[in-house]
């Protein structure tokens, strides 16, 4: 075993060898721009980029042209909320969204709302879902879109897609999704949910990083949004931009391992993922698991370790990556915004780790960490005098019965 222990994929995850061998050609002999027309060069890039929307589209039960493909998620949600609000924006200016969404979706609606857009952002309960029945009195006659993630990058809890997009759909409003987390983790079907608009990115699902799609339903309804990025035309149109061809060879494949091997996948790491959990609770006291674990991706944990900052945990865990919780707002020392909207204390919020499991997490690889966590929180605890009189304390009452 190997070094630190990797357990930080919804962070980035590997390029799996499969997806690079794929991908190596297209960076020389098949160096071909897509949209030469007039060259077997731009032919086989054409023909590459287009078996790769296939198997995008196949993932995610949608059809091929649906598929537009961009630099990534944060592009793709972009697209997605700003498309849609300029498209719209004659019939009305108001978005749907949660608290708990990514910067991408987040810092987009804050700056359509510089622009005179509405955004009305859910709550969501303790388990880190949105209420359905807020959800549906939230719309109004002049909402344009509901933008609610599927698996939440740190507690890796999952909205009810389907539900939420039964919602949006009686009342005739878009629904976009940012996928990102979940799409080739749990199964994920546009039509079933009445998905308009769905982000996802290649480096999330062992592809390479810097391309990602976005789906844009083509029919029933037909969905129109307005390019962001204006040039030569590319992808319909709806993005702009000499293709990726290496990157989308590489998205492709990698959205074929996922649809090929993604139940047994889930079920190996979800395996790994509780064992993970019962290691620490039986090792440590006072621990918090965040987020429900019924509706929850199989790869995350997200655990307060109560008296302990995570920051500190992370700079002792010297083999083993992790993140804290609160990594996008570290600057300011802010707890995650995330973990705020949950209601968890400050202090738990401030301890806080997400463990993220991959493809090549192994049963080795948990043992080791959930030791090295445990060990770590524990001469951290022992250090720290609050947690010795809090204790203390505990101790005198139980022994004053
Ligand atoms: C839920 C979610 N949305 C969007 C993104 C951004 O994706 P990308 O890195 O492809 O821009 C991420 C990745 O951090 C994410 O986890």
């Amino acid at each position: 075993m190997k070094t630190p222990v990797y357990l930080d994929h919804h962070a980035t995850t590997p390029v799996d060898p499969r997806v690079l061998e794929a991908m190596l050609p297209f960076f020389t002999e098949k160096f071909g721009n897509a949209s030469s027309r007039h060259h077997a060069f731009g032919w086989e890039a054409e023909h590459a980029v287009e078996t790769a929307r296939r198997q995008v589209a196949e993932l995610i039960g949608a059809s091929p042209q649906e598929i537009v493909f961009t630099s990534g998620a944060t592009e793709s949600n972009n697209l997605a909320l700003k498309g849609a609000a300029a498209r719209f924006a004659g019939r009305g200016g108001h978005i749907v969204t949660a608290v708990t969404e990514h910067k991408a979706v987040l810092d987009a609606c804050h700056w359509l709302q510089q622009s005179g857009f509405e955004v009305t952002y859910l709550p969501v309960d303790r388990d880190g879902l949105i209420d359905l029945e807020l959800l549906r009195r939230s719309i109004r006659p002049d909402t344009i879109l509901v933008s609610i993630m599927h698996a939440n990058n740190e507690i890796g809890v999952l909205q009810p897609l389907a539900e939420i997009g039964r919602i949006a759909r009686e009342r005739g409003v878009l629904f976009h999704t940012d996928a990102a987390q979940s799409v080739g983790k749990v199964p994920i079907h546009v039509e079933q949910a009445h998905i308009d608009l769905l982000s996802l990115s290649a480096h999330k699902i062992y592809g390479p990083k810097g391309v990602g799609a976005l789906y844009v339903r083509r029919k029933n309804p037909r969905v129109e949004i307005a390019p962001q990025i204006h040039g030569g035309g590319h992808e319909r149109g709806l993005r702009s931009g000499t293709l990726n061809v290496p990157g989308i060879v590489g998205l492709g494949k990698a959205c074929e391992l996922c649809r090929l091997e993604m139940s047994e996948e889930a079920e190996r790491v979800g395996r790994l993922r509780d064992r993970l959990k019962q290691l620490l609770e039986q090792g440590l006291e006072d621990l918090h698991i965040n987020g429900s674990m019924k509706s929850r991706l199989p790869n995350n944990l997200n655990v307060s370790f109560a008296h302990v900052l995570a920051d500190s945990l992370l700079m002792a865990l010297r083999d083993v990556a992790v993140s804290s919780g609160s990594a996008c707002s570290s600057a300011t020392q802010a707890p995650s915004h995330v973990l705020q909207a949950l209601g968890l204390e400050p202090d738990l919020a401030r301890s806080s780790i997400r463990f993220g499991l991959g493809r090549f997490t192994t049963e080795e690889e948990i043992e080791f960490a959930a030791a090295r966590v445990i060990e770590t929180v524990k001469r951290l605890r022992e250090l720290s005098p609050l947690y010795q009189a809090l204790k203390e304390g505990r101790d005198l009452k139980t022994s004053a019965h």
